[in-house]
């Protein structure tokens, strides 16, 4: 008896303890930071065990209410549910483990879920299963969080439909398809409007499946032509959902989706154009670390459009003080010249500082406000150190480093080089292809030699790739300067 009293209690200790630190919201290790950006001012701080145990209750009993109460049916729904969960989490932990710790994006995967079966019931019940909006919901896994997951999003929720329609293979076979379908397209969708593309993509999948289920006498002509009007509407459905919730959760969950680059990189945007108006010389200086960026990004399968849009951002911090910043000087004229180093130091660190600032007032998204943090992570400014070398002024190495923090991402890390490159070998007066391979080889050693890439997941590879495409990309831009030289 006291033996059991005590296991008993150990377990319940032990609960105790696991509930607390599951209920202890942990800091996220992913790469995808949210600061005071979502809707909420703050990250979403429900713990992941909450979240999945919500969801599934919350999916058990839409389930169970709609497809009967009795036990044998919640036996089934039961085994039904497990399945589809293990496979879910499988999928998730296996290959998007860092999403495990995101406390956000678990909140949106769940949400998204619980949305989807919503809809599906309101589908079944009032119109046909033919309209459940499966398609909808995998792009918008697929953009807001990963096209792998758009993919078991597409296979679990086409699950769904189906158990809910009295396991109709036509059902499951045609909402699969359509959702397997357009989030292979996801890639295509750069901007609001290419949600109607996707729509008429997802009639014309589901008609062609409808169509095949009636060549196979599985319909006839009346049966052909209802589920075809629902096949449409389907369509039509789709691109109403993705037009309304996709900007909601793109606010409430801070998501930096292709879409919102392209709309970034709109020259319109009153930041770019004031750079452009205020600060040629940067304004020039970021489309060429652009077009750098995005080559290098590609070369490593990175975001090659986050890359060019926050290079376009990642010096708006010089629209202060911007005579202060060489590319802006007008020759002969440098007002350094007149400060002592420590005021130039001072200077130069306030562009970072200015440039989150700046970014923060016009709602420029998280991701691109690391950039901007990080693109000098923490280097030494060279040129004002040696000046107060040559000052005689007592002044240590790393008083004259930025104050970072070091890049955490591929992308910052892609940046820093194209920005670093970009500024050397502009300085140089008669580029040769030797001279600039020369000198973006020192610039990335003195780099990782510095630890400027001890915080983030760049492999020595990557380098090798990232040195080739800086070197050919630049060489490129200067090809006219080198050719009739
Ligand atoms: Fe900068
Ligand atoms: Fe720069």
């Amino acid at each position: 008896m006291d033996n059991l009293f005590n296991k008993t209690r150990l377990w319940a200790i032990n609960f105790l303890l696991k509930l607390a630190k599951d209920l202890t919201p942990s800091k996220p290790k992913s790469h995808i930071t949210r600061e005071s950006k979502n809707l909420f001012q703050k990250e979403i701080k429900i713990p992941v065990f909450v979240s999945f145990l919500f969801t599934i209750i919350a999916v058990y009993g839409m389930l169970v209410m709609s497809v009967g109460v009795c036990s044998k049916v919640m036996f089934a729904v039961l085994i039904f549910m497990i399945v589809v969960v293990i496979f879910l989490v499988s999928q998730i932990k296996n290959k998007e483990r860092d999403i495990l710790e995101d406390n956000d994006t678990v909140v949106l995967i769940c949400l998204l879920f619980i949305i989807a079966i919503l809809t599906f019931q309101i589908s079944k019940e009032y119109l046909s299963p033919f309209v459940s909006p499966v398609s909808a919901f995998s792009i918008m896994a697929a953009m807001l969080l990963s096209s792998r997951l758009g993919r078991v999003y597409a296979i679990c929720l086409s699950f769904y439909t189906t158990f809910l329609n009295d396991i109709r293979f036509d059902v499951f076979f045609t909402m699969l398809g359509s959702a397997i379908f357009v989030v292979a397209n996801v890639h295509t969708i750069r901007k609001r409007s290419d949600f109607i593309n996707i729509g008429v993509k997802i009639v014309i999948v589901n008609s062609i499946l409808l169509m095949m289920f009636y060549l196979i006498g599985a319909y006839d002509s009346f049966q052909l032509k209802r589920n075809l009007f629902y096949g449409v509407l389907n369509g039509i459905f789709s691109v109403i959902i993705l037009l309304v919730l996709m900007p909601l959760l793109e606010k409430i969950f801070s998501r930096t989706t292709n879409i919102k680059l392209i709309e970034l990189s709109d020259f319109n945007n009153p930041l770019l154009k004031r750079l452009m108006l205020e600060a040629s010389g940067t304004y020039h200086h970021s489309i060429m670390t652009a077009d750098i960026a995005e080559h290098v990004a590609n070369s490593v399968g990175e975001n090659s459009l986050l890359a060019r849009v926050g290079s376009y951002y990642h010096d708006i911090g010089k629209l202060k003080n911007s005579m202060y910043f060489i590319e802006n000087q007008i020759p002969g004229y440098n007002p350094h010249d007149n400060l002592n180093p420590e005021m130039s130091r001072l200077i130069l660190i306030s562009h970072v500082k200015e440039g989150i600032v700046l970014a923060k007032k016009h709602n420029i998204d998280s991701e691109i406000v690391n950039i901007i943090k990080q693109h000098h992570g923490t280097s030494v400014m060279h040129a004002f150190y040696h000046k107060a070398l040559e000052s005689e002024l007592y002044m240590n190495m790393e008083c004259f480093r930025y104050p970072g923090p070091k890049p955490s991402t591929k992308i910052a890390a892609i940046i820093m080089l194209a920005d670093s490159c970009e500024a050397a070998c502009r300085s140089i007066e008669e580029p040769t292809m030797a001279g600039i391979k020369g000198m973006v080889e020192k610039i990335i050693n003195n780099k990782f030699i510095d630890g400027q890439f001890s915080v983030c997941p760049v492999t020595l590879k990557d380098l090798e790739l990232m040195r080739d495409s800086i070197t050919s990309t630049i060489i490129g831009i200067y090809h006219a300067r080198i050719e009739y030289k």
